[in-house]
């Protein structure tokens, strides 16, 4: 099953079809099609995936959202434009007014901006992320997402920190991909020198060490092993293999949700 709770019918930033690059607000059509498919009794199948940083989590959602035909949310863009609002009103991200106040105007469009991608922001981002008031202004917005997906999409597939645990308790399949913090330094560096930009291996196992205590330390919604999540430990293994073994994980849930209904 999905995600149990009411939803606020707001803007939702569809990704449809695992690309996150363009999100736009929901057309009427698709709001129909929704409707119609809870109409029919069937609720949206729903992938919840969590993990640390750089642990690769995202682009496997987004390989399993294009595989299966689910709509993909990046929840840390959310957490991400966050704190870019607040940086570029030259706010505090410790201050939960300011970060508040932020969330509140987060909007589908800003998920897009590649400024989301710079370390400054990933570091606020793990600030804003620490106040209860910015995490229950983001709720509605990924549940709503979670159990209206686009029309066109079979599901949704969220990937975040405490997507199995908060967001969808009820998801159809969860999963937890974790790697040494060494092992996830080093992707970081070599994605970050892909993208141009100069990276030391140092600074970078520093910040995600930083990112890590925040994220599992917080009282807020910590990051958390979901108890019936499927956890996957990617230090030894390749991307295609991961891939590989979370596919019939999602193979399997969908084959036994469509069996019952
Ligand atoms: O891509 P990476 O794993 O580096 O980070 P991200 O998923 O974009 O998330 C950025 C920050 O947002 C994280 O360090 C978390 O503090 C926060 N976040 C969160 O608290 N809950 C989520 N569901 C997603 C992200």
């Amino acid at each position: 099953m999905s995600c149990d709770l009411p939803l606020t019918p707001t803007l939702s930033p569809q990704a449809g079809r695992g690309s996150e690059q363009n999100p736009s607000p929901r057309a009427s059509g698709e709001r129909e099609g929704a409707a119609q498919r809870e109409g029919e009794g069937q609720r949206p199948f729903v992938v919840a995936i969590d993990g640390p940083a750089a642990s690769g989590k995202g682009t496997l959602a987004r390989r399993l959202a294009e595989r299966f035909g689910l709509a993909h949310l990046d929840t840390g863009a959310l957490y991400r434009a966050t704190a870019l609002l607040v940086l570029d009103a030259a706010g505090d991200p410790a201050n939960p007014v300011a970060a508040e106040t932020a969330a509140r105007r987060v909007d589908p469009r800003l998920l897009a901006d590649p400024r989301l991608r710079a370390d400054a922001v990933a570091s606020a981002a793990s600030m804003v992320a620490a106040i209860p008031e910015v995490r229950r202004a983001l709720l509605g917005l990924q549940r709503d997402f979670a159990t209206h997906p686009p029309a066109s999409a079979r599901g949704a597939i969220l990937d975040g920190r405490d997507i199995g645990a908060v967001v969808c308790p009820g998801a159809d399949v969860k999963l937890f991909i974790t790697a040494s913090t060494e092992t996830r330094a080093a992707r970081r560096v070599k994605e970050l020198r892909e993208h141009g930009a100069p990276a030391i291996y140092e600074n970078v196992l520093q910040d995600l060490n930083e990112r890590d205590a925040r994220d599992s330390g917080r009282r807020a919604a910590p990051l958390t092993v979901a108890h019936d999540a499927h956890i996957i430990d990617t230090t030894t293994l390749d991307a295609d293999v991961v891939f590989e073994r979370a596919c019939a994980l999602v193979a399997r849930a969908l084959e036994e949700k469509e069996w019952q209904q």
